[in-house]
């Protein structure tokens, strides 16, 4: 694999381009797909195609992500870095809730073992909700000894301000870091050139503008469509295309569950962006 598309995540090396499974499970990130046979054959596509690289979380269903990758795919191809996130849960009704406490990220990932059929995810996200109070150290603690025991290859953070980013640094080997940001919302900003000055891996969750703001802020923007309609590419190309012009470090988990936009999604590794639309997309954050 050529050093240009691919990228070094705990320990592991994977295409830039990977594959967000936020999208499979049912409307709202809840319940069984609305078509479980393609949910299926967007995975497959996707490993097919070289995806090397697929982000998921045991609460995204709940279970639901998980058990349709372990449908799809398992055994799974040499090579796959199956990539998870702890640290929320979900009500009866769908509603997330946060699971920060140490012995609720250690139930995480054993959810995670369990369904996916693996001994070890390869790489957990520690997803920071701040707001459920629970110290950042005791946090860290908990996943250094889940790594120690051989339950996880590598330690990830998310949603982390920059000075939990700093301190996770001087204590563990931050495989990757995923926080919001794209195009039109750079609020990670701080936190995404810290880890480009470090050659830490950042992997922007909402490279899309996510599935839940109606209006689409990133794909209806006036400079990403009239970029893509010059370069005869998609609005979803050139905002992902900006997103690797970032930095080497930058690997993305664009999430779809149409077989259309994944093709689309992984060709825009594809695409370069020249002079006149990086000036015109640099400008753009809202
Ligand atoms: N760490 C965290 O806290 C966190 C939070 C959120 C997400 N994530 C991860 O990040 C991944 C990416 O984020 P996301 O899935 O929420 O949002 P996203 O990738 O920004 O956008 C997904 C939305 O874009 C649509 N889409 C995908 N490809 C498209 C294309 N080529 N053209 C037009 N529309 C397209 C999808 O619909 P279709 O299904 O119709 O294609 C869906 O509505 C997730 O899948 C998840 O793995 C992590």
């Amino acid at each position: 694999m050529s050093e240009a598309t691919t990228q070094m995540l705990g320990g592991h090396r994977v295409h830039r381009v990977g594959f967000g499974a936020m999208q499979l499970p049912g409307s709202r990130v809840f319940g069984p797909p609305a078509d479980h046979g393609r949910a299926i054959a967007v995975l497959r596509r996707a490993a097919e195609a070289g995806v090397d690289h697929i982000d998921t979380a045991d609460f995204y269903g709940p279970r639901v992500a998980n058990e349709l990758i372990h449908e799809a795919l398992f055994p799974y191809p040499v090579g796959l870095v199956i990539v998870s996130k702890v640290g929320a849960r979900r009500d009866e009704q769908g509603g997330w809730l946060p699971a920060q406490r140490p012995e609720e990220l250690r139930a995480g990932v054993e959810s995670n073992l369990a369904v996916l059929h693996l001994d070890e995810v390869p790489v957990v996200n520690l997803r920071r909700v701040p707001e459920a109070g629970v110290p950042w150290a005791e946090q860290l603690d908990a996943m250094k000894a889940m790594h120690a025991e051989g339950l996880i290859g590598a330690i990830g953070l998310s949603n982390v301000s920059l000075e939990e980013y700093v301190s996770a640094r001087s204590q563990v080997e931050v495989a990757c870091v995923q926080n919001a940001y794209n195009l039109v919302d750079r609020t990670g900003q701080a936190v995404f050139e810290a880890c480009r000055a470090d050659g830490v891996p950042f992997v922007p969750y909402f490279p899309l503008g996510s599935a839940f703001l109606a209006q689409r802020p990133v794909l209806s923007n006036q400079a990403v469509r009239d970029t893509a309609a010059r370069l005869g590419a998609t609005p979803a190309q050139v905002a992902l295309a900006w997103l690797l012009a970032q930095g080497p470090n930058v690997l993305l988990i664009p999430g779809t569950s149409s077989l259309e936009h994944l093709e689309e999604n992984l060709a825009a590794a594809e695409l370069v962006l020249d002079e006149q639309a990086l000036s015109a997309l640099d400008d753009e954050a809202a």
